[in-house]
């Protein structure tokens, strides 16, 4: 394992995927990037103050293949628990499938990309960056949130550590612990959504709980429908 930390990089990302001689877990944290990418091709904001950091998880064979989509699920809780424990705060949400809300406002995206031997797990974490622009009635940061600045790195280890005690109850079959407890951090469920696909037309519905299998139920009017990570991009969230 191999901590690199860099002033700026164009994406941490990027970074692990071109690495030679990837190893597991190899971290790269920068301090700011200049091409941060989101999912969906967007953009990832990436100013100083922000945790802003990648690393690689060997695809072994102790995760069996139909759980690699529930990987962003864990990462996203990993997020949460590692914000809830520093802060002492628990009103933070997970959003399905990786992001984390609090206050109605995203402070952290998660993007997982696979190599052939290696998932790449980059996570950006609004911590001590306060300005985003455009997207300020929809993003936000701890210290927006608490008034309060904390350190990158000690956030940083602790969600990895986070996230390792998830990966291995997920290899260990306990995926059931895993998932009630995201089901009790869900930002979405009770919420009215609209799905957008990209092959068809935009579907509304109101969001229920996280399956068993990772996927969203969703309640639209022809019936209750099993939503997956790939497929949709949920547009509008509305409380009802
Ligand atoms: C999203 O919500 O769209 C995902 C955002 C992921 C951003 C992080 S920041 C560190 C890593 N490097 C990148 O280029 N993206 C991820």
């Amino acid at each position: 394992m191999q901590l690199i930390k860099l002033d700026k990089i164009d994406s941490t990302n990027r970074y692990l995927k071109e690495k030679k001689e990837l190893d597991d877990y190899d971290l790269v944290i920068a301090k700011t990037q200049t091409d941060g990418r989101g999912r969906r091709g967007n953009e990832w904001l990436s100013d100083e103050g922000a945790a802003l950091f990648s690393f690689a998880l060997r695809v072994g064979s102790s995760l069996k293949s139909e759980d690699y989509k529930k990987l962003p699920l864990i990462t996203g809780l990993a997020v949460l628990e590692g914000l809830k424990e520093i802060t002492g705060n628990d009103l933070f949400k997970f959003k399905w499938t990786n992001d984390v809300y609090l206050n109605n406002k995203k402070i952290s995206g998660v993007l997982i990309e696979k190599l052939e031997d290696f998932f790449i797990i980059g996570i950006g974490i609004n911590v001590n960056n306060k300005e985003f622009g455009e997207l300020n009635s929809k993003a936000t940061s701890i210290i927006k949130e608490f008034n309060q600045d904390y350190d990158i790195e000690e956030i940083i280890i602790l969600v990895i550590n986070k996230f390792k005690t998830f990966y291995n109850k997920l290899i260990d079959n306990k995926w059931n612990q895993i998932l009630f407890d995201l089901n009790s951090y869900n930002y979405l469920r009770g919420k009215k959504i609209t799905i957008s696909y990209s092959y068809k037309e935009d579907l509304d519905g109101y969001a229920g709980d996280i399956m068993e299998d990772g996927m969203l139920e969703v309640l639209t009017d022809k019936g209750i429908i099993k939503i997956d990570t790939g497929e949709v991009h949920i547009k509008n969230i509305r409380k009802y």
